[in-house]
């Protein structure tokens, strides 16, 4: 193939490249402007360097003319803040499957990570693209990680170009141990998160309890019940400062059941 005939079969790979770095930070930006969390931190794409197209044809033994058989041409790639966050983009990929796009099929170097130390989830999908000429179906590569895993397959990927695929063994045995070091800090930081939001629900439902048992009190007082309301309100107060969740729900309840309680009277 000559330059020009390369432009032009490239020209759907590069639409779809674009198409799918918008619509993939579209999610991101939609989720934002809702005030929600988004799983995708950022998106990036690229089209395969002409020279690695033959030499990934060449390794997988595909023919000049069939060369839309190699899966990456089209490479999107997904980062992730969280481990957990990884499951939740490939799920958004499935859900679009037979809608914009169609899902081929995934590899989970999580699970089984490569020998390399290398870890993402791979999605190849088909992705129709809509061209002066008509629409052609195309076939691109989406990886999803994490920060932690691209950071690592970022240098171990420019250290393999630097010694052009033969890195010595004594450096890859070092690069597998920052791999699994790269893997102790997502799950470090998966734990932290996790106990960061169960804190953070905890305090929601204490809060909550507290208005409560506050509205309660005010609500007898209201009535007249002003001895009641008083014994509640010092009960509550050495509660408070004991600081347990049980105690105050089951206060929270005495209250109300002591509202019932006079409202039958009333
Ligand atoms: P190639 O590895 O590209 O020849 O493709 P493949 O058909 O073997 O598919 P695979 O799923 O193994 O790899 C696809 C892509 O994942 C690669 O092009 C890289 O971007 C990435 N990848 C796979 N293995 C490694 C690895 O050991 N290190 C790094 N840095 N990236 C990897
Ligand atoms: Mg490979």
């Amino acid at each position: 193939m000559d330059d020009r005939s390369w432009e032009e079969f490239l020209i759907p790979y590069e639409q779809a490249v674009e198409e799918l770095k918008v619509k993939f930070r579209g999610i991101r930006k939609e989720l934002k402007k809702r005030n929600e969390y988004s799983p995708i931190e950022f998106v990036t794409g690229r089209i395969k360097k002409i020279s690695s197209i033959l030499e990934k044809a060449n390794k997988l033994g595909i023919p000049l003319d069939r060369l839309e058989e190699v899966e990456d041409i089209t490479g999107i790639r997904i980062m992730c803040q969280f481990v957990q966050d990884i499951d939740r983009v490939a799920e958004l990929v499935r859900q679009r499957s037979g809608k914009d796009m169609t899902l081929v099929y995934e590899k989970d170097y999580i699970k089984n990570e490569k020998p390399s130390g290398y870890r993402s989830h791979h999605i190849i999908i088909k992705y129709p693209v809509h061209t002066s000429q008509g629409e052609k179906e195309i076939l691109a590569e989406i990886q999803i990680r994490t920060l932690a895993m691209n950071f690592w397959a970022t240098i171990e990927h420019s250290l393999n170009y630097k010694y052009e695929g033969n890195i010595p063994e004594d450096i890859r045995e070092r690069l597998r141990t920052t791999a699994e070091a790269a893997y102790l800090l997502d799950t470090e930081m998966s734990e932290i998160r996790d106990e960061i939001r169960d804190a953070q629900q905890m305090f929601e439902y204490k809060s909550n309890i507290v208005s409560r048992i506050l509205q309660g009190i005010q609500n007898l007082y209201q009535r007249g019940f002003v001895v009641e309301a008083t014994e509640f309100q010092n009960e509550f107060r050495q509660m408070r400062a004991r600081g347990d969740v049980s105690e105050l729900r089951q206060l929270s309840r005495t209250i109300r059941a002591k509202i019932q309680e006079v409202r039958t009277r009333e």
